[in-house]
């Protein structure tokens, strides 16, 4: 891919109360740290241990907040919906009006976001390539996402959008879902074998699945370490999302 693709973004803020209906800036916050990050110029990038410096990837992707409606009318690119529901599941229901949320812009023109109160501690989940254009895109919990207002720490960097657009994009979770076997793989070839999520902020090298000296590469955005401790997609995996955007995505890229 030769140029640099500015995928639009359509944010549905549901809400139930005052906390959860996000503020304009908080949006803006998430949207700044996805132009970072998929362009390896976020700030942090310099932590990635030398040994990966040279797989760090510039995965050359940029988001916009829709400038039109699929009405063709000028938007700012944010739906709000106030709810009933006090917060909600993974089984897709604030994707859909009838069910006191909101439904999704043609996912064929934009990356439908969905920012809302999720229940058990979910930070945010995704529907990967291939599925309904109803329930496409990534729900988002209102205090894992942006880096100001209602954002949290540890999950206060907006690195759950970035993981969810990830998985949006194709790309599996770093340990290759085996939850802490061996076998199971991301189907990337540059991130090492690595064998469960890692939580929290590990020190380097955390070695597993005989991947040392180097050990697992839990500072990537596909793995479940805290924000600040992931700041890397690899070449690898940016192949990867290419691909899906060369195909299952491609009509967003026009
Ligand atoms: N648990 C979520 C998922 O599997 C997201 C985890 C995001 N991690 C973070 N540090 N923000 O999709
Ligand atoms: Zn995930
Ligand atoms: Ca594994």
């Amino acid at each position: 891919r030769p140029s640099v693709v500015d995928i639009p973004v359509v944010v549905h803020v549901v809400h139930n109360t005052p906390e959860q209906d996000v503020g304009e800036a908080q949006i803006h916050s998430q949207i700044d740290v996805l132009n970072k990050d998929f362009r390896a110029s976020n700030p942090d990038v310099d932590q990635v241990p030398p040994v990966w410096r040279d797989l760090v990837a510039d995965v050359r992707l940029q988001f916009h907040l829709a400038r039109t409606d699929p009405l063709g009318r000028p938007t700012d690119g944010i739906t709000r919906t106030r709810s009933a529901t006090a917060d909600w599941d993974t089984d897709d229901l604030v994707k859909f009006s009838l069910s006191g949320g909101h439904d999704a812009w043609p996912a064929d023109v934009y990356l439908n976001v969905w920012v809302c109160k999720l229940r058990r501690g979910l930070l945010g989940y995704a529907q990967f390539p291939g599925g309904a254009a109803s329930t496409d895109g990534v729900v988002v919990t209102h205090s894992a996402f942006g880096t100001t207002g209602t954002a949290t720490a540890p999950f206060d960097g907006g690195r759950t959008a970035v993981h969810e657009i990830g998985h949006w994009l194709n790309l599996r979770h770093i340990w290759g879902d085996d939850d802490e076997g061996c076998s199971g793989s991301d189907f990337v070839s540059d991130t090492p074998n690595q064998a469960g999520p890692n939580l929290g902020s590990p020190g380097f090298p955390h070695v597993t699945c005989n991947n040392g000296p180097d050990g697992d590469m839990f500072m990537n955005y596909m793995d479940y370490t805290d924000d600040a401790a992931m700041f890397m997609f690899t070449k690898g995996q940016a192949a990867r999302m290419d691909a899906t955007l060369d195909n299952a995505r491609l009509t967003l890229t026009r």
